[in-house]
Order: C-alpha cells, then sequence, then structure tokens
C-alpha cells in the first residue's frame, strides 16, 4: 500500500531516524572500544543493511567473509584468487577477505565506493552503472559474489547482470550468489505468491531499483532453469543469514 502510494521511501527515511536514535548508546560504545575503526555513513549503512548498528556491521561482515573464503578455498585452486564483490556497499564483507586474495569491490552507489576507497585499504573499489558493464576486461575474475544485490533487481537487471558475470569470469569460475528464495509465510501477496509457486521471478518495485526497498525474489525453479542456465550449479541452495546461497561454475 505504501509502496503503491509512493511514500515508502518517506516511511523508511523515518524509520531511519528511529533506528539511528535506538543505536546510537552502544555505538559510542563501540567507538571507544575500537578507536582505529572509521564509522561508515549511517544513512548508507540504513539503505543496504536496515540498522545502523557497527557492531552487527563488523561482526556479521566478518562472519560472512568466513563463509565466503571457505567457499573461494573449496572450489579454486588458485595460489592468488583475484575476487569481485559486486554490490559490495560499504566493504561490509570484503574488507575481512584474507589478503591473499586480489580483491576489488564494485558498486553502482558513488557515496560506499568514495567511502570504501578512503576507508578500507588493500582492496580496489570501482563504481558501475545500474545495468552492465563493469570497468574491467572479458575473464577479469576467478570468482565474482553477490550479496543480497540480485534481491533488488528488476528482471531485465538479471538477464543483463548474468550475462556481465560470466563475461568477466575466467573459464571456470565461480560465481556465489544470496538469493530470496524461501519468502516467509504471507510476505508475498496472493498474486505474488501464485506467480513464485509457478517458478517465475517475483519483482517488487515503485521506488529506485538497486535499493533496499526495491525487491526481487527467486524460486528455485527459476535460479537452475533461467538464471544460471549457462552455469554449472555447484553447491546449493544453501541458508546464509536469512537469504540462500548457491555457488555456480562458468563452463
Ligand atoms: C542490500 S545491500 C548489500 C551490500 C553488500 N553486498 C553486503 O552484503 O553487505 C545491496 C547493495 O547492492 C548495490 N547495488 C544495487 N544495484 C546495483 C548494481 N546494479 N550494481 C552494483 N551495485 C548495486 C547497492 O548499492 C548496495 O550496496
Amino acid at each position: 500500500m505504501a509502496r503503491a502510494a509512493g511514500i515508502l521511501p518517506l516511511l523508511d527515511r523515518i524509520r531511519f531516524m528511529r533506528v539511528r536514535r535506538a543505536s546510537a548508546a552502544k555505538n559510542r560504545a563501540f567507538l571507544e572500544g575500537n578507536p582505529g575503526f572509521s564509522p561508515p555513513p549511517l544513512w548508507w549503512m540504513h539503505d543496504m543493511y536496515r540498522h545502523t548498528s557497527f557492531d552487527q556491521y563488523w561482526r556479521t561482515g566478518r562472519e560472512t567473509s568466513a563463509v565466503i573464503a571457505a567457499k573461494i578455498d573449496t572450489h579454486l585452486d588458485a595460489v592468488r584468487p583475484r575476487i569481485a564483490d559486486w554490490g559490495c556497499g560499504l566493504g561490509r564483507v570484503v574488507r575481512h577477505l584474507p589478503a591473499r586474495y586480489e580483491r576489488t569491490g564494485f558498486d553502482y552507489n558513488p557515496q560506499a565506493i568514495a567511502w570504501d576507497t578512503d576507508h578500507i585499504p588493500g582492496v580496489q573499489f570501482l563504481k558501475n552503472d545500474l545495468l552492465p558493464p563493469l570497468p574491467v576486461e572479458d575473464a577479469s575474475f576467478d570468482a565474482v559474489y553477490a550479496l543480497s544485490v540480485f534481491t533488488h533487481l528488476s528482471a531485465e537487471g538479471h538477464k543483463r547482470w548474468i550475462a556481465e558475470i560470466e563475461r568477466v569470469l575466467a573459464p571456470r569460475g565461480i560465481f556465489i550468489g544470496a538469493f530470496h528464495v524461501r519468502p516467509p509465510a504471507g510476505q508475498l501477496l496472493p498474486a505474488e505468491q501464485a506467480q513464485f509457486d509457478a517458478g517465475e521471478l517475483v519483482v517488487r518495485g515503485g521506488v529506485k531499483e538497486g535499493s533496499r526497498t526495491f525487491t526481487a525474489h527467486h524460486p528455485e525453479a527459476y535460479l537452475r532453469d533461467t538464471l544460471f542456465k549457462d552455469f554449472e550449479i555447484v553447491e546449493g541452495p544453501t541458508a546464509l543469514f536469512g537469504q540462500t546461497l548457491f555457488v555456480v561454475r562458468k563452463h
């Protein structure tokens, strides 16, 4: 209803003020306990993560990067693998990946890329546009991962970005993606649920594409038969902090 009325961005702003107030004391304590920590911009934290907690940003980033590193090390045998975090946001995950990887972060948000570049050493950050291409040559990476990025794209975005990921992956390179595969009961409207049950991608737009409130839900059949049709699925579906992870390999 709020989406149809066009007031979702306003409600999200109000929510931000509430969330920021609620996390202020704990954030002050976190900064006191971690004097070397540069706090990311709170609005962009809320825009991406729906929270403004420094502790959560740091802790979940470390935990998620351990999962991603384990997948990379399981499925690749390069000594210094070239890894890309597409839709890296405020570098939550890529900053914690092992320094023995050659790390690149991409995002379409110029403020995020500017903050990352200024605050996260050892990682190259590059801006892209809402639609491809990425500013790199073919076969530039051994692995690309995208956490909660396809979950905010249109059907056209899905089609164009999976082809772009395939382009920038080296032969036999892997893509690791997190998707909305299991919507909680009652989350989708009846018509959306029917579409989902029929194996079709469900997209809720009406706001800026790529933002948190623009959402896409992915039936497993859609991932297997459409999105990953040109890849080999090597792992998944695996639960990952409320989303579902797949690892696929380029032929
Ligand atoms: C929900 S946040 C997740 C951020 C990060 N992957 C993480 O897990 O911490 C979604 C991110 O995708 C980025 N994004 C959305 N559409 C994009 C696009 N077409 N190209 C690059 N980044 C995009 C947003 O700017 C945002 O940083």
